[in-house]
């Protein structure tokens, strides 16, 4: 069986890489079988140009890695929250890092009229996000209205990455755990904060915040503690 050209030129650079590996240091490759300890959870877009290990400047065995178009959190997607289960779970990473990236063509595609398919049904929660702020995005032109998309959906997704059960069940077991909402740049390659880091319940909106029937007993009882 003969490889496409393409694919041969694949496997020529994987043997190259891993060489170089080796060399570099001959405990890698035993190191990575024996397990996988990353500290950081990435949700990140599928887009070719965007790669979690290499803006991170991270090796294999520290990121566990989560990708779709538009880096989109939605609470019946049991992908990510499988995901998103297992790495809190069982990695027990410390950080969820969401990060988008300027210039999406998910974001860009959501800001359209035009159709794409099955795919328009995926992309309609960033039309959500639009429609919640188009005041704003009247004022804007359309590469600006790109822009702003981009960072308040990597917003949003931070939100509902911590309105989750598997993130809220880890904080209530005392877990330590924040959620992080980076952007990254494809113009120079730069990560940018977008400043929304949360680190426990008591940040989110308390419409959001889950408890059981004794929590929620316990919490009134402390709650009335003052006049018992
Ligand atoms: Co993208």
């Amino acid at each position: 069986m003969s490889h496409h050209a393409d694919l041969d030129a694949i496997f020529r650079n994987n043997r190259q890489w891993a060489h170089f590996m080796r060399d570099q240091d001959e405990d890698f490759f035993p190191r990575l079988e024996r397990q996988q300890t990353p500290e950081y959870l990435w949700i990140g877009c599928s887009d070719s140009r965007v790669s979690a290990n290499e803006i991170m400047g991270l090796l294999p065995g520290e990121v566990f890695v989560h990708r779709n178009v538009a880096n989109v959190v939605v609470h019946t997607d049991f992908n990510c929250l499988s995901v998103l289960q297992y790495a809190v779970d069982i990695l027990k990473v410390r950080h969820i890092i969401v990060t988008g990236h300027y210039g999406c063509g998910g974001v860009r595609a959501a800001l359209e009229n035009r159709s794409f398919g099955l795919i328009d049904n995926w992309l309609r929660t960033i039309k959500d996000i639009y429609h919640r702020f188009e005041d704003v995005f009247t004022h804007l032109d359309a590469e600006q209205s790109v822009r702003l998309l981009c960072e308040l959906n990597v917003q949003q997704q931070v939100a509902n990455v911590c309105h989750t059960t598997i993130v809220q069940d880890a904080w209530k077991r005392g877990q330590t755990l924040s959620v992080h909402g980076l952007i990254y740049s494809l113009s120079d390659g730069i990560l940018r904060d977008l400043q929304v880091n949360v680190h426990n319940m008591e940040e989110i909106p308390k419409i959001y915040q889950m408890y059981s029937d004794r929590d929620l007993l316990r919490r009134s009882l402390q709650g009335h503690a003052h006049i018992l």
